[in-house]
């Protein structure tokens, strides 16, 4: 029996199902994140007939903006940056349940006053009652909102009746402690199940493909353990520089960044047991158990687990980058790393001995994130020396050319017998020939859905802080060691490919 359905890329993790009318609200509809790609992926969304038919999405900012120009300025917005075309029907469609709302964000009376707003929009639009709340402004007005959507009756707390959710953006936490108390926070005001920590890297279609790769698939999982698996490298680089993001940057590092999120929700999906469900509870519940067999790092041995480094001036494809010492915003003489490498251990029955080794970095020769699982040779070299050094890779490559490729060695055509490796590509452009889903616009629907699975959880939460923070305090307290550097446009550091060279594995070449 054919196990898939007509169109993975369409049918996703949850059937078709159209969430009940609500709305989306957001706070910080000014900034950034709303126009590039909040409001564009509802626009998609709804282009693709997978919004209710009674829907509003409003924007909530300090500033003053009327309706007409807040429609005005999405349009723009959602016209350059969209997955689906502009057309004027559908635009027309959209624009009448767009609204904007002027309010200070710690103010009970201007909540009072959306609170009045969004019951008439409910009457209007025959809305239910039923409410996103879409956190988007910087953290430290996180806890704010979620106060004062409390204080001021927002939030449905009886468990029956219209359905409040609140999402909530990244950063979730700085540490471990900030993470604990922003929990203990939201979870005084809202349950676990109305709280919806977002993580777009869950949302991208090549995430949740490496679990229809290993789940629905015959030939995979019996290869995906420490028996056949030499080692697994997760990599997300980026070839801009900081890009005039200083001030943000130099205060966060890409440990925070990258690495404590979407490098962790990477490697937990890759390295989880299969859950007994898709849901929420089921697929959480097996992230967590990997979280928590992360072997802490060894008291003493922290520089054989842990590499970062810092970029000198160099070039990523013949463009000039600065050093980071020199860029905007960042503080003279900071030792904030904008490259970090890790080498990990899960340990458990499937991954003991396995070395999982991250790493993310600014400045890098391309743009790449990808996981690999490098295989263990062959158990007897029938071929002595003709046989290829290199050893099978499986490769699943998240952004950009979202793919899945395979290397392995064959035979060079010819009379000899030399082998070379070759590789064995699947592209989702080119397999599917439509272009994958906006993170944002599956992130969304989830939510209107009521389905966190995508979402990170409590407890996945400090779990990541838990290791990620052991390293920041060592990192303190080594202050004083200085960082290593790096040439923008190289793959980092000396000391990261001495790290893996000590185990005679290296990075490999992206
Ligand atoms: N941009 C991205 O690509 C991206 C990616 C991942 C995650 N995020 C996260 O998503 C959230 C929104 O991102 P963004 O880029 O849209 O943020 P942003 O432009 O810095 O802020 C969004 C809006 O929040 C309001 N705001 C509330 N409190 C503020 C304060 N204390 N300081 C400054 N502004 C404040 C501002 O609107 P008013 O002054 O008009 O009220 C601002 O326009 C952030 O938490 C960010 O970390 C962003």
């Amino acid at each position: 029996m054919n196990a898939f359905a007509p169109n993975p890329l369409r049918q996703g993790l949850v059937e078709d199902r159209l969430p009940e009318p609500c709305t989306v609200v957001i706070f910080g509809a000014s900034g950034d994140l709303t126009k590039r790609k909040l409001v564009p992926a509802l626009y998609s969304l709804m282009a693709e007939r997978l919004l209710p038919p009674s829907f509003a999405v409003v924007g909530y900012a300090r500033k003053e903006v009327s309706d007409v120009a807040f429609r005005g300025e999405m349009k723009e917005w959602c016209g350059k940056h969209a997955r689906h075309k502009q057309t004027e029907e559908l635009w027309s469609q959209f624009e009448k349940g767009i609204y904007f709302h002027t309010g200070d964000y710690d103010t009970p009376e201007d909540y009072q006053a959306l609170k009045g707003r969004l019951d008439q929009i409910d009457k209007e639009r025959g809305i239910p009652g039923n409410r996103v709340f879409y956190v988007s402004t910087p953290p430290s007005t996180f806890p704010i909102v979620v106060k004062q959507l409390s204080d001021n009756g927002l939030i449905n707390k009886t468990g029956t009746g219209p359905f409040t959710r609140v999402i909530i953006e990244k950063p979730f936490g700085t540490d471990l402690q900030s993470a604990r108390d922003l929990n203990a926070h939201c979870l005084k005001h809202l349950a676990e199940d109305q709280i919806y920590r977002i993580d777009h890297y869950l949302g991208k279609e090549t995430v949740q493909n490496l679990m229809v790769f290993r789940f629905a698939n015959a030939f995979f999982e019996p290869l995906w353990n420490n028996r056949y698996v030499d080692h697994v490298q997760i990599t997300g680089a980026e070839a801009l520089g900081i890009e005039g993001r200083g001030g943000y940057f130099d205060h966060a590092g890409i440990l925070r960044d990258m690495v404590q999120n979407h490098l962790f929700q990477v490697m937990a999906l890759t390295a989880m047991e299969p859950p007994v469900s898709l849901n929420a509870t089921d697929l959480r519940d097996e992230k967590v158990k990997v979280l928590k067999a992360l072997r802490p790092i060894p008291e003493g041995r922290f520089d054989e687990f842990v590499v970062r480094g810092q970029y000198r001036a160099g070039s990523v494809a013949g463009r000039p980058i600065p050093s980071y010492q020199e860029e905007v915003g960042v503080t003279a003489g900071s030792t904030t790393e904008t490259y970090v490498a890790l080498k990990m251990f899960i340990d458990n029955w499937r991954w003991a001995g396995v070395p999982f080794y991250l790493r993310s970095a600014k400045a890098m020769p391309k743009k790449v994130t990808e996981v690999a699982l490098v295989f263990k040779d062959a158990p007897h070299r029938l071929f002595g020396e003709k046989s290829s050094n290199e050893p099978n890779v499986l490769a699943i490559r998240i952004q950009p050319d979202e793919g899945i490729s395979m290397r392995f060695g064959s035979k060079v055509p010819g009379n000899t017998l030399d082998i070379n490796p070759v590789n064995m590509e699947f592209r989702y452009g080119t397999s599917f020939g439509t272009e994958p889903p906006e993170a944002y616009e599956r992130l969304q629907l989830d939510c209107m859905l009521g389905d966190q699975a995508l979402y990170t959880r409590a407890d996945e939460v400090e779990a990541s802080w838990k290791y990620i923070s052991r390293i920041h305090d060592e990192w303190k307290r080594s202050f004083a060691r200085g960082i290593p550097t790096y040439e923008a446009g190289s793959w980092g550091p000396d000391e990261s490919d001495a790290m893996l060279r000590r185990s005679n594995q290296a990075w490999r070449r992206l």
